[in-house]
């Protein structure tokens, strides 16, 4: 098993959908490594959330290719990396994306069912990552029944039901108070520690950024080392 879990190269991605044309990204290259906590920082509409969807495989570069665990998702048809991302991804959304019909535990469940788990079985781990998360009480409310802040810890729960090599968060803790929010950065840390799971958290919090073991900052289209 390689050490690197992401590995991405000279990726750029050009807008060109009638609104005039947008480059977001310049180039960028990127190596993640198996248990790392990288934080991505940058101003709004720098495109960190652009580059999220290229290394999540919800969106594909005008240029360059992203590997996850070596298999190169760039490549994928959309179903192909449609599946590669529940086997090898966790992904949390800026705006969680929650199905407003299901409720918290169904919507963490999901994608163990997905992957042909047995109901039981997926609801069992659904529950233990909603406590994980502070939810063990809000498991049968809908999207709509629940807080900014619960649907975004859902949101969490949902990235990590399935236990993969590498999470992307996209503002994971941008409506949490700062409980919760210390909450979410110490289970990132246990996860990172004792399963190695790596975190890819694009975020405006100083607080969590500083605590990562690495922070880059996207600024006209290029990742740099930021040391602040
Ligand atoms: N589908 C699209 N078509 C045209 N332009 C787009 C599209 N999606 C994003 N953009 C533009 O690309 C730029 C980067 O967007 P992106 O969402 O990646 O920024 P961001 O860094 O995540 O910002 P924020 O911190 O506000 O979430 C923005 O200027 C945006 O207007
Ligand atoms: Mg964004």
């Amino acid at each position: 098993m390689t050490d690197v879990v992401i590995k991405a190269s000279n990726l750029s991605r050009r807008y060109d959908e009638g609104s005039g044309r947008v480059d977001v990204l310049n180039g960028v290259s990127l190596d993640v490594s198996r248990g790392e906590r990288l934080a991505i920082i940058g101003s709004s509409g720098s495109g960190k959330s652009t580059l999220l969807h290229l290394l999540g495989a919800l969106d594909k570069p005008t240029t360059g290719e992203v590997l996850i665990q070596g298999e190169n998702i760039t490549a994928m048809r959309a179903k192909a990396a449609g599946d590669a991302r529940n086997r090898l991804l966790g992904f949390v959304y800026q705006f969680h994306h929650l199905l407003a019909e299901f409720n918290a535990l169904e919507n963490v469940a999901l994608p163990l069912m997905i992957r042909g788990a047995k109901p039981s079985e997926a609801e069992a781990r659904a529950e233990h990552y909603l406590n994980r998360v502070g939810m063990s009480s809000r498991l049968s409310h809908k999207p709509g029944q629940l807080s900014g802040g619960e649907r975004q810890r859902a949101a969490i729960a949902r990235a990590l039901v399935t236990e993969p090599c590498c999470v992307l968060a996209d503002e994971p803790t941008g409506n949490l108070d700062d409980t919760n929010s210390g909450m979410i950065d110490e289970l990132l840390t246990e996860l990172s520690q004792d399963s190695d799971t790596a975190f890819v958290v694009v975020t405006h919090d100083i607080a969590l950024a500083a605590k990562m073991d690495r922070t880059l900052m996207l600024s006209d289209g290029l990742l740099q080392l930021f040391e602040g």
